[in-house]
């Protein structure tokens, strides 16, 4: 086999039109394939591997979780590592939010905390709420309810007959929003959330669903600061709850534990994680909730209605309970606020470059969104694949960064995600900002020669 791609191999790709290079090691920030060709991971793969590659006491406790029992069914049994992450991740999260139901990926955990909504409000006698209102743009999952609830044109039109219809507000994206974030804004205040629920009626909304900062749907946008006590007013004041997904945002990306924790003490009703919370190491996903939420269903049906085979998985959640404790010896979180803000500063230095319309973020969570026109913002035409250009030429550079497109109009608008490992030194920054130079430079240089930007 010369080349990993389709169809020499016998790996079903997710991607069918390229080859893929063979990573056979990763340490802190690198990954290095089989070649020896080293690249810097500065989207920590899909966000998710916040502490770094390589750290030896995460693949230690899963095996040491592992040679004491295979495998228990979470409705017969219960494991110490589930107790365990439970209780520190309890501690982590808000008061009152101190019960943790353990999946897999953060699609599944979206599933369950939306279920969980419907399920709450039918054992609390309110049948007709079901509803669900996101955000549009956003992104919750790619299981059908989670998808539902997503605003991402490209992968829900295959399977629209599919999905269920979530009525959608827009999401605070001050870079693309008339107002440049002002505060009478619906979009960027919130208020729009209230005039939808009343056009819907809020006897038939179960939750509203939102990113606390947005992850590539809206390239590390970051909300007003007073945005969620709106929020979580029109959700008081209407009867919804409010499910905060903090599968990228959360496990201390944007420098503190939850992203939430930067909008002044707001507490969510459902909080979901994934990604960052094992460190990548292995799937797992959390649903986070309080008595509130369980109590009726504990004295009504006794369980939430979604079963799944690995729930609560003892190994998994060894692991989460290592990185998590990795976390906390090495103050990463602390790290991810430290180290974020030099990541700003010297992303910022790159405003002037040709081709970069905005970059913004907080802590180790940030966007650059190009633009073929800075004055007017107007966007490549989408026929230029402009972001998978830009991560390609990066990735060739030795670089990882994370592409979105979409962003000016659904459909046109490129940006590239940067979110490496808290691990990252100053150095390594250094070092990302001139690949990322690079790459742009020869971007643009392909995009000229084809007289994109004309
Ligand atoms: C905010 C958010 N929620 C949910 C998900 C779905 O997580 P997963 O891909 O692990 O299923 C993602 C994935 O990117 C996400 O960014």
């Amino acid at each position: 086999m010369s080349e990993f791609r389709y169809p020499d191999s016998p790996v079903f790709y997710r991607t069918l039109d390229r080859p893929l290079p063979k990573i056979v090691k990763g340490e802190g920030c690198w990954l290095i394939d089989e070649r020896g060709k080293k690249y810097l991971d500065a989207s920590s793969g899909a966000f998710a591997a916040t502490i770094g590659h390589g750290v030896k006491e995460i693949g230690e406790a899963v095996a040491e979780q592992m040679s004491r029992v295979a495998y228990v069914n979470g409705t017969a049994f219960t494991s110490e590592p589930a107790e365990a992450l439970a209780a520190e991740l309890a501690a982590l999260s808000p008061k009152g939010l101190d019960k943790a139901y353990f999946l897999s990926s953060g699609s599944e955990a979206v599933e369950a905390a939306l279920k969980l909504a419907r399920q709450y409000w039918v054992e609390s006698g309110s049948p007709s709420k079901h509803k669900i209102i996101a955000r549009t743009p956003g992104y919750h999952g790619n299981t059908l309810l989670a998808l539902s609830a997503s605003a991402r044109a490209h992968y829900k039109k295959l399977y629209g007959p599919w999905l269920v219809d979530c009525p959608m507000i827009p999401a605070p994206y001050a870079y693309r929003c008339g107002c440049g974030g002002a505060q009478g804004c619906p979009a960027c205040s919130g208020n729009a959330l209230e005039q939808t629920i009343r056009e819907q009626g809020a006897n038939t909304i179960a939750a509203f669903i939102a990113e606390p900062v947005g992850g590539s749907s809206t390239g590390a946008s970051v909300p007003r600061p007073d945005y969620y006590k709106n929020i979580r007013r029109i959700c008081d004041e209407h009867g919804i709850l409010f499910v905060a997904d903090e599968v990228l945002c959360g496990a201390g990306r944007t420098g503190k534990w939850l992203a939430m924790e930067h909008f002044g003490g707001v507490v969510p009703d459902i909080i979901t994680m994934g990604k960052g919370i094992s460190g990548g190491y292995v799937p797992l996903s959390a649903v986070i909730t309080s008595r509130k939420i369980l109590d009726p269903i504990a004295k009504g049906s006794g369980g939430l209605k979604h079963a799944q085979t690995f729930s609560h998985v003892p190994s998994i959640c060894a692991a989460g309970l290592a990185a998590l404790r990795y976390i906390d010896k090495n103050k990463l979180v602390a790290a991810a606020a430290k180290t974020g803000l030099t990541l700003q500063k010297k992303l910022a230095a790159l405003a002037d470059l040709p081709g970069v319309g905005d970059i913004r973020g907080i802590g180790m969570l940030a966007a650059v969104e190009f633009v073929a026109n800075k004055k007017t913002k107007r966007a490549f035409p989408r026929a230029l694949k402009m972001a998978e250009a830009f991560t390609d030429n990066a990735r060739g550079a030795g670089l990882v960064v994370w592409p979105n497109t979409g962003h000016a109009d659904g459909e046109n608008g490129d940006l590239a995600m940067i979110a490496p490992p808290f691990v990252i030194s100053e150095a390594e920054i250094d070092e990302l900002i001139e690949r990322f130079k690079n790459a742009l430079t020869v971007t643009l240089e392909q995009i000229a020669a084809k007289g994109g930007r004309k």
